[in-house]
């Protein structure tokens, strides 16, 4: 097996088994988490399309629907990250829409 077909495949292992961890899923720094959330929002509009490219179990983009009313798409490698974003979205009331799908971006 190639070199990046066995990085990829711990990768992707990987980020399966934080999918349980809710909101410390894609980084346990908190702070951080909050501080992107907070930085990114500044350059959302309500009307706007977004693309979330590795969107783990979604908290970045459920946070913004929450506040905006935007068509959001998601998607991640994970399928264990989307089956936990999408259960987190369908508990939260949105703003927005956010639809989900498990694409590798390479
Ligand atoms: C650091 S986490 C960030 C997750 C989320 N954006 C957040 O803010 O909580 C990185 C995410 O990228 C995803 N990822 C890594 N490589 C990927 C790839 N080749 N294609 C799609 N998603 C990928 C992982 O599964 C993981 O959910």
């Amino acid at each position: 097996m190639k070199k990046s077909n066995i990085e990829k495949k711990e990768s992707h292992f990987f980020w399966n088994g934080r999918a349980g961890f809710g909101q410390a899923a894609g980084s346990r720094d908190l702070i951080a988490k909050e501080l992107e959330i907070e930085a990114i929002s500044k350059y959302i509009f309500d009307g706007m399309r977004v693309l979330d490219a590795g969107c783990g179990n979604g908290i970045t983009a459920i946070e913004i629907a929450k506040k905006y009313n935007v068509n959001i798409v998601g998607f991640d490698f994970s399928e264990e990250m989307i089956k936990a974003a999408k259960a987190l979205s369908s508990s939260t009331k949105l703003k927005g829409t956010i639809d989900y799908h498990v694409i590798d971006i390479t």
